[in-house]
């Protein structure tokens, strides 16, 4: 049997749990993102079996996701640009590559899979649209992002953010002594709910399956339907879009 979670989704204890990892994410990346990875694997599995499927992460980090893909009997390919990104270790096969141009023919995946890096590109429909074009029909979209107006939109200065990006990260500095690893503009961008719901809803080649919020442990389908509600109570919406013949 693959290790899958046990932990219902949406369900409080879910939530909590996630909450706590991702309160000791600094401290032990390996327990948050590990738990991370079970918890998406499970909700693409919600839509089928990942045995045997191609799955490709994009924007994947250190492949924590693509190497519970593979756990669960995938063949799982990581693309990630940024070689700091990838570590030391990162999973065998690893490609070297932009989301923007990902180096794989016309649907050769059955899942194309991005956890958490719409926010950090300045093209979101360009990025979405490759990773369309790289899966098959029929095949599965999972796409997640942190919006803007969300509480943890500015990242590691959230959530002053709110009061805007140059003053919370001005605090950050002086709080920490530290640079802060995210620009808006440059490598943080502002991306809102509306908006990108609008967009994919528009798009000819997917059908949405759900639009929910990624972490809430109820009404998770229900917050990213009300306008202006979504946009600093979502958190972090999560699609998954089935891709269209
Ligand atoms: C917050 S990390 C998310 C890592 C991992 N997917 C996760 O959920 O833990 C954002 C990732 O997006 C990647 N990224 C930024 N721009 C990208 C692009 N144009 N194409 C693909 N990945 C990109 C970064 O290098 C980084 O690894």
């Amino acid at each position: 049997m693959p290790p899958t979670s046990t932990l219902r989704d949406p369900s409080f204890k879910r939530s909590l749990t996630l909450f706590r990892a991702f309160m000791k994410e600094q401290a032990d990346p390996e327990h948050t993102y590990t738990l991370l990875a079970r918890d998406a694997a499970d909700q693409v599995e919600k839509y089928g079996s990942l045995a045997g499927r191609t799955v490709v992460d994009v924007g994947g980090g250190a492949g924590y996701f693509t190497e519970e893909f593979r756990r669960r009997g995938a063949q799982a390919y990581l693309f990630e640009p940024d070689a700091g990104e990838l570590g030391k270790e990162p999973p065998a096969g690893s490609v070297l590559a932009d989301g923007y141009l990902l180096p794989l023919a016309d649907g050769v995946a059955d899942v194309a899979f991005s956890s958490n890096v719409l926010e950090h590109v300045d093209d979101p429909a360009t990025f979405l649209s490759e990773m369309v074009r790289v899966t098959r029909p029929g095949g599965l979209i999972y796409v997640s992002f942190t919006n803007w107006y969300s509480p943890w939109g500015g990242h590691e200065w959230a959530p002053w953010h709110y009061l805007g990006a140059d003053r919370a990260v001005a605090r950050y500095r002086r709080r920490t002594g530290k640079q802060a690893k995210h620009t808006l503009g440059e490598n943080l961008f502002a991306v809102h709910v509306g908006p990108t719901l609008r967009q994919v809803r528009a798009r000819a080649d997917v059908r949405v399956l759900s639009a929910r919020s990624r972490y809430w442990p109820f009404l998770a389908e229900t917050v990213p339907k009300v306008p202006v509600l979504r946009e600093f109570a979502t958190w972090n919406l999560l699609l998954l879009l089935r891709r269209c013949p």
